[in-house]
């Protein structure tokens, strides 16, 4: 029940519930259990719970792991899917993950079918990831190794 109340006095809220009332309110019944996809981090040994729909790479970096190698922690887009730097190796629960982009066929056109760019990389379900795998950062990046790969591999 609400009353008024003089000026510059707060309102106060008096509740009056029938006997037993509050036990009814309780949570008696137990809630649905939602399924939360966990991401496994091989390398850190880590692994994280993230909501249905999660972008990977942010979801490493709220667990405080990094998805970026020496000079790449500094030349990235910061997750716009614009410089090629942001690799992991998808080793279990691919399926689990959004479909390869367009612009990660181009930044990974000479890398495995497996590595994914992680700010362009929506997780579904479960699945384990390697981050900064090894030569991760393809020819198609616009990094300073990429820019390089693409420089010496120029014929
Ligand atoms: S952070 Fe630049 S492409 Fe992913």
């Amino acid at each position: 029940m609400l009353r008024t109340s003089p000026a510059n006095t707060p309102l106060q809220v008096e509740e009056r519930l029938p006997e037993g009332a509050g036990r009814a309110l309780s949570w008696a019944t137990p809630s649905p259990r939602i399924p939360v996809p966990t991401i496994r981090f091989e390398r850190e040994g880590q692994q994280v719970g993230c909501i249905e729909g999660a972008n990977l790479r942010r979801a490493a970096l709220d667990a405080g792991i990094n998805p970026y190698t020496g000079l790449n922690n500094l030349n990235n887009c910061g997750g716009l899917g614009q410089c090629g730097t942001c690799v992991m190796e998808v080793l279990e629960g691919e399926r689990n993950l959004s479909p390869r982009s367009d612009v990660e066929e181009v930044y990974l056109a000479d890398r495995p079918a497996n590595y994914r760019l992680s700010c362009r990389t929506t997780v579904n379900g479960d699945v384990t990831v390697r981050t900064n795998p090894a030569s991760g950062v393809g020819k198609g990046s616009n990094s300073l190794v990429g820019a390089l790969k693409a420089l010496v591999g120029r014929k």
